[in-house]
């Protein structure tokens, strides 16, 4: 393998990842196929958006890449190294502060004990990024800044829940600065705030990628955020990635039966952020306990062919940046 080069290879690239979780008693023992064959790469300064439904393995997949739990089986690349052949231990330190984790509820991963600048200042010592008192609140105080949050000391010193939630979001990726990351896992960042602040979060996702050069995995039920932020998109269905390529590209001409529907759910690209609700409506996700063989969509897709039952096929390039998983290409 040739070395690293960060100006060509992608920081992360993810290559057939799958997770199954047991479950069941010692009598019955099942898997849960939550992530089966998963691959993607993220280059530097580019947000990835993952879009699902709920179910469809988003979560997992972050979780994974983000070393909370075991990988069944696949390969994590991080800047060329398999962070998944590192002993958890070693690799912690130095791969949790390069790679940090943004979550759909702000207030959960807030104390409600504690002010906000206890909550920045923390990874700040623990990272040893910052000696004196002094110099920790002025970190503080510039990563407030840097989310837009003024004026920083008056925030400094309130509690979570004296924000709203759009403003503990912010907390959150301010949070996530403080190590100077250069991946960012972000679930749903947007999905749990008010519609009126949701395009804020997403623009100062967008500015970080711009000025910091920091690259994001975007995790979305939401293709329009995921058209508006994201330079590729993957479509994944229960477990599986389905499609996936430049976002321009897959939006313009979805290919997968499957991102149709996503996309057929999305009515008008003006209204754009208020339509996440819509794409959960039509059908679930099929149980994930011992699958089927084939395509996961078979049994809810309206051009299914009898191949579509045997096989899960392998991806396809159908244009430049773009790829599907499918029989009917
Ligand atoms: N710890 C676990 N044990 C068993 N099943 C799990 C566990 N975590 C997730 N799952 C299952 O894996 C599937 C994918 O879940 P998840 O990754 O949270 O999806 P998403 O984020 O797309 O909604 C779901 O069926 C979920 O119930
Ligand atoms: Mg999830």
């Amino acid at each position: 393998m040739s070395p690293y080069d960060p100006d060509h290879d992608p920081i992360l690239d993810v290559r057939a990842l799958s997770k199954q979780f047991p479950v069941g008693t010692f009598f019955s023992s099942k898997q849960v196929h939550a992530v089966e064959d998963v691959s993607f790469a993220v280059k530097r300064g580019e947000v990835a958006a993952l879009v699902g439904e709920s179910g469809s393995g988003k979560t997992t997949t972050l979780r994974l890449i983000a070393r909370l739990i075991p990988a069944t089986s696949g390969e994590i690349l991080f800047k060329g190294n398999d962070v998944l052949k590192s002993e958890p231990r070693q690799a912690s330190l130095d791969y949790r502060r390069k790679v940090q984790l943004i979550f759909q509820d702000p207030f959960g991963s807030l104390n409600p004990a504690h002010t906000i600048e206890h909550h920045i200042s923390r990874p700040l010592q623990i990272h040893k990024l910052a000696s004196s008192r002094q110099e920790v609140h002025d970190q503080v105080c510039d990563l407030l800044e840097t989310v837009e949050l003024k004026p920083a000391h008056e925030i400094a010193n309130r509690y979570p829940h004296q924000l709203s939630g759009g403003q503990r979001q912010r907390v959150a990726i301010a949070r996530a600065l403080a190590v100077q990351p250069e991946l960012i896992l972000a679930d749903e960042p947007i999905s749990m705030l008010d519609v009126s602040i949701r395009m804020g979060v997403l623009n100062l996702i967008h500015r970080l990628k711009e000025e910091r050069g920091i690259s994001f995995v975007y995790i979305t039920h939401d293709l329009a955020s995921a058209r508006y932020i994201a330079d590729q998109t993957a479509v994944m269905y229960a477990g599986h990635m389905v499609e996936g390529g430049a976002s321009e590209e897959i939006i313009a001409h979805p290919a997968h039966p499957y991102t149709q529907l996503l996309l057929s759910a999305v009515p008008d690209p003006r209204a754009g952020l208020k339509t996440d609700k819509n794409s959960q409506a039509r059908g679930e996700v099929p149980s994930l306990i011992d699958p089927p063989p084939g395509c996961p969509f078979a049994a809810r897709c309206l051009r299914v062919k009898e191949a579509c039952r045997q096989q899960m096929p392998e991806p396809k390039t159908i244009a430049t940046d773009h790829w599907v998983r499918c029989h009917l290409y």
